[in-house]
C-alpha cells in the first residue's frame, strides 16, 4: 500500500479547532534599521504574478559559471527543474568566493562540548585549504567521481561541513546520517543509497563523556552488507589527532584514519567540477508512513539558490553576523541554515559539539557572550529544556540577539514568550520558521523586519510559496473559518526536494497524488504538495501548525515513523504485535510509548520491556527510546484485525477512548487503561490536562 492510501482518511480537516488568538508583538526598530528585507516593495517583487521569475533574485546571490535559460521547467511534472542550463558549484559559492574576497575572515567557530577544550576559529582561507585537500582524498584515495553517493555518518565537528563541502566540490551527492541514529539505521541508509564508501569519526563528546562512534561504523557496514552494499572503504576522522577513541579494531584494507592519509594531499587544490544547477547536491533520509526511509534528493542550483535567499532575509545573515544554530547538522536544519546558507552568504557560523545544557542551563548564553553571537536558531524542545534548568540565566550573561529563530516543532505561546522576554531580553525579532526535510528551505514564516510576530503562529508562507489548507475532498478551507485542514502548497520553488531517491513513484504517492488534478498535466497549478500537516489559518492570514496527520510521531523535532518504530519491536523474537503510539510530553513535545503483545508461551517481564528498547535503540537510536513499554494480552482492534492505535494513544494520554462498542475486543481496553494509567499515576508520570488540539491529535492517531 502506497503512504498516501494509508494516509487518505485521515480527518483531521474535519477537526474545528478554537484557540486563543494571540497578540502582535511588533519588530523591534533597531532590528528594522539594519534588516536586509525592510522595504515592502519586496512584497511585490515576489508577488504571484512574478512566480517563477522572482526566484531568480535568490539565484543571483550565488556566482554561476554559466547562468541559467529557464527558471523552471515544468515539463516532467512534479519533478521540477530549477534553474535549467545553469552551471555552478556549491563548494565555491560557500568557500572560494569568500575565501578569494577576504581569507581571514572566520567562517565556521567551533565550540567542543567539555568548556576548557580550546574553540576553534576556522577562516574562509582555512576552510577552502581543508576542503581542497580534502576533496583530493575523496577522488584519489577513495576514488569517489561526480554523481556517486558517499555515506557520513558524523557528529558535530568542523570536519563534518569540510567533508560535505569536498563532496560539493566534486560533485559527490552526500548522504549525512544524523549522528545519533544507530550502526543499523545507518546501513540500511548506506544500501538503500548505494554508497561504497562510509565517512565517520571514531568518537565525540555528549553530556560530559567520549561516546565510542567507531563502533557503528561496523554495525553500519554489516548492515549494508546484510542488505547487499558492499562497503570497500571506511574513512575515520579522529576527533584529537593521533589518538584513537574506539574501542573497535581498525579492518586492515578498509578502515583508515583520515589524519594519517591526508598528509599525502597537503597543499593540492581541486578545480570546483562545474556542475548542472538540476544535479543532486546531497540526500536526506527522512520518516514516512512505511519502513524504509526516503532520501530526500535535493538539487544543487535550485536548493543552493533558496537556502541562501532565505537565510538573507528570514534569518537577516549579513557576513558580519556571528549566527548561531543549535541544530545537528545530521538533520535538514543543520544543512540549509548551518552549513549551506549562512557559508553562501559569507557569515560566521558556529558549530557546537554538545547538548545544550552540558554542564548547566547557562551554557548557550556563555559561548554566546564570548562569540559575540547575534543571531540564535533552536528548537522549540531545547527552549522548553533550557527554560526548565535556568529560567532566569539569559539575564547573567552580556549578549544581544538581534534575531532568533525557532523551527522543528509547534511552539507554545508560553513557551514563545519566554524565548522573546528571556532569551531574546525584548530586543530580538523572532521567526518560527515551519518547513521539512522535503523543502529544503522555510515554507512558513514572517518575514522579520516587515511583519509582526504572533506566538505559536508561523505566519504566512514565505516569499514566493503560497500555501492553501484543503479539506479531504480538495476543497479550499478559507482562512479565518477555524477548522483546520491539511495544508499544501500550491506552487513549487527552488528549494523542493526533486524525487524520493530510487523511489520515484512514492514521491508522487504521498507528496502529490492526494491533491493532483491531472496526472498528465504539466501545468504546476495541478499539482499542489501535500505536506502531511494539519494547520489551520486565521483571519490575518497566518498559519498554525497543527502536526503531523500521518503515521510520524515528532519527537523533540525529529520525525520517527511508527512503522519504523514497529518493525523494530517486532525484531524481539517474542514480540507478536506492536504499535507505537505518541504521549504528549511537556519537554520533547511528544515521547513514543509502545505497546506490544507476546507469543504464545511468553510472559510480560521488565527484561521482555527491556528487549524491545534495546531493539529500538539497536534499529533506530537513542532518540526513539520509548517513554514506556506496555506488554498487553491483546491489542485493541478492528473486526478487520486493525490495530486501534487511537485508544491505545488516548489510554497513555489519560483522554477518553471515546467509542471501543465497535472493536472485535472491546473487553481488553479496560484492562489496559487501568494497568497503564494506574502504573503511570504511580510513577508521577500522569500528563497535564490536554489542550484541544492535543486532544484531537490523540483521538485521531493512525486513524486512517
Ligand atoms: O510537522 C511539521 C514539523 O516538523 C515536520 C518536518 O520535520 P523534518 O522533516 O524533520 O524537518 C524539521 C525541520 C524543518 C513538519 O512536517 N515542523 C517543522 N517546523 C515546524 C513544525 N511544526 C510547527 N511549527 C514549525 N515551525
Amino acid at each position: 500500500m502506497s503512504d498516501n492510501a494509508e494516509t487518505q482518511e485521515v480527518s483531521e480537516s474535519q477537526i474545528a479547532v478554537h484557540w486563543r488568538e494571540e497578540e502582535y508583538f511588533p519588530p523591534p526598530p533597531a532590528f528594522v534599521q539594519q534588516a536586509n528585507a525592510s522595504d515592502p516593495a519586496i512584497f511585490e517583487r515576489f508577488s504571484e504574478d512574478k512566480f517563477p521569475d522572482c526566484f531568480t533574485e535568490y539565484a543571483e546571490l550565488l556566482t554561476w559559471d554559466k547562468p541559467w535559460d529557464t527558471v523552471l521547467d515544468t515539463s516532467n511534472a512534479p519533478f521540477w527543474r530549477w534553474f535549467v542550463g545553469g552551471k555552478l558549484n556549491a563548494s565555491y559559492n560557500c568557500v572560494d568566493r569568500h575565501a578569494a574576497a577576504n581569507p581571514d575572515k572566520t567562517a565556521i567557530i567551533w565550540v567542543p562540548e567539555l568548556e576548557d577544550d580550546e574553540t576553534l576559529y576556522i577562516s574562509y582561507g582555512e576552510l577552502l585549504r581543508q576542503v581542497n585537500e580534502f576533496a583530493a582524498l575523496l577522488s584519489d584515495y577513495a576514488g569517489l567521481k561526480r554523481g556517486d553517493r558517499v555515506t557520513l555518518h558524523m557528529p558535530m565537528v568542523p570536519e563534518l561541513a569540510v567533508t560535505m563541502l569536498a563532496c560539493a566540490r566534486l560533485g559527490v551527492v552526500h548522504s549525512q546520517v544524523f549522528g545519533g541514529f544507530s550502526g543499523n539505521a545507518c546501513g540500511t541508509r548506506i544500501a538503500d543509497s548505494g554508497s561504497r564508501v562510509l565517512i565517520t569519526m571514531d568518537g565525540y563528546y555528549r553530556a560530559g563523556s567520549m561516546q565510542d562512534h567507531k563502533v557503528k561504523a561496523d554495525e553500519a557496514v554489516a548492515e549494508a552488507a546484510r542488505q547487499g552494499q558492499h562497503v570497500d572503504q571506511v574513512l575515520i576522522w579522529r576527533r584529537r589527532e593521533g589518538e584513537y577513541q574506539s574501542q573497535t579494531p581498525i579492518v586492515d584494507g578498509r578502515d583508515f584514519f583520515v589524519d594519517e592519509v591526508i598528509g599525502k594531499y597537503a597543499g593540492q587544490e581541486v578545480t570546483p567540477v562545474s556542475l548542472n544547477a538540476t544535479d543532486s547536491l546531497f540526500l536526506m533520509y527522512t520518516s514516512g508512513t512505511t519502513g524504509r526511509p526516503k532520501g530526500a534528493q535535493h538539487s544543487i542550483g535550485g536548493y543552493l539558490a533558496y537556502v541562501t535567499g532565505t537565510a538573507k532575509y528570514y534569518q537577516d545573515i549579513h557576513p558580519d553576523d556571528v549566527y548561531w544554530c543549535l541544530a545537528d547538522i545530521g538533520w535538514i536544519t543543520g544543512h540549509s541554515y548551518i552549513v549551506y546558507g549562512p557559508l553562501s552568504l559569507g557569515t560566521t557560523t558556529v558549530i557546537y559539539e554538545g547538548v545544550p545544557n552540558y554542564p548547566d542551563g547557562g551554557r548557550p548564553w556563555r559561548i554566546a557572550e564570548k562569540l559575540g553571537v547575534n543571531i540564535f536558531h533552536t528548537s522549540p524542545t531545547s527552549i522548553r529544556m533550557l527554560r526548565k534548568v535556568g529560567p532566569e540565566e539569559p539575564f547573567k550573561y552580556h549578549y544581544h540577539f538581534k534575531h532568533m529563530t525557532t523551527v522543528g516543532e509547534p511552539i507554545e505561546p508560553e513557551v514563545w514568550r519566554w524565548y522573546y522576554n528571556f532569551v531574546g531580553k525584548s530586543e530580538a525579532a523572532i521567526v518560527d520558521t515551519w518547513w521539512q526535510t522535503e523543502t529544503g528551505g522555510f515554507l512558513g514564516s514572517t518575514l522579520p523586519g516587515l511583519q509582526p510576530m504572533k506566538p505559536g503562529s508561523c505566519g504566512p508562507g514565505v516569499l514566493g510559496v503560497y500555501p492553501v489548507i484543503y479539506d479531504e475532498d480538495g476543497n479550499e478551507v478559507p482562512k479565518g473559518s477555524g477548522r483546520a485542514g491539511n495544508i499544501c502548497i500550491r506552487n513549487p520553488w527552488p528549494g523542493i526536494m526533486q524525487t524520493v531517491w530510487g523511489q520515484p513513484e512514492r514521491f508522487i504517492d504521498v507528496y502529490y497524488r492526494k491533491y493532483n488534478r491531472d496526472p498528465n498535466s504539466k501545468d504546476w497549478h495541478d499539482w499542489p504538495y501535500f505536506c502531511g500537516d494539519g494547520a489551520v489559518q486565521a483571519e490575518d492570514g497566518y498559519f498554525r501548525i497543527l502536526g503531523r496527520v500521518d503515521d510520524v510521531i515528532n519527537v523533540a523535532g525529529h520525525r520517527l515513523g511508527t512503522k519504523e518504530l514497529e518493525s523494530a519491536a517486532l525484531t524481539v523474537p517474542e514480540v507478536a504485535e506492536a504499535a507505537a503510539v505518541p504521549v504528549i510530553d511537556d519537554i520533547r513535545g511528544r515521547m513514543v510509548e509502545m505497546y506490544v503483545s507476546l507469543k504464545p508461551g511468553y510472559e510480560a517481564s521488565p527484561e521482555m520491556e527491556g528487549k524491545v528498547v534495546t531493539a529500538i535503540e539497536t534499529e533506530i537510536g537513542k532518540i526513539a527510546r520509548p517513554k514506556n513499554v506496555w506488554i498487553v494480552p491483546d491489542m485493541p482492534k478492528t473486526r478487520s484485525g486493525k490495530i486501534m492505535r487511537r485508544v491505545i494513544a488516548s489510554v497513555s494520554n489519560f483522554a477518553d477512548v471515546g467509542d471501543v462498542t465497535t472493536l472485535a475486543n472491546p473487553e481488553v481496553v479496560e484492562g489496559i487503561r487501568q494497568h497503564v494509567q494506574r502504573t503511570k499515576v504511580a510513577k508521577g508520570d500522569a500528563p497535564r490536562e490536554l489542550s484541544e488540539t492535543e486532544l484531537a491529535e490523540i483521538q485521531a492517531f493512525g486513524d486512517v
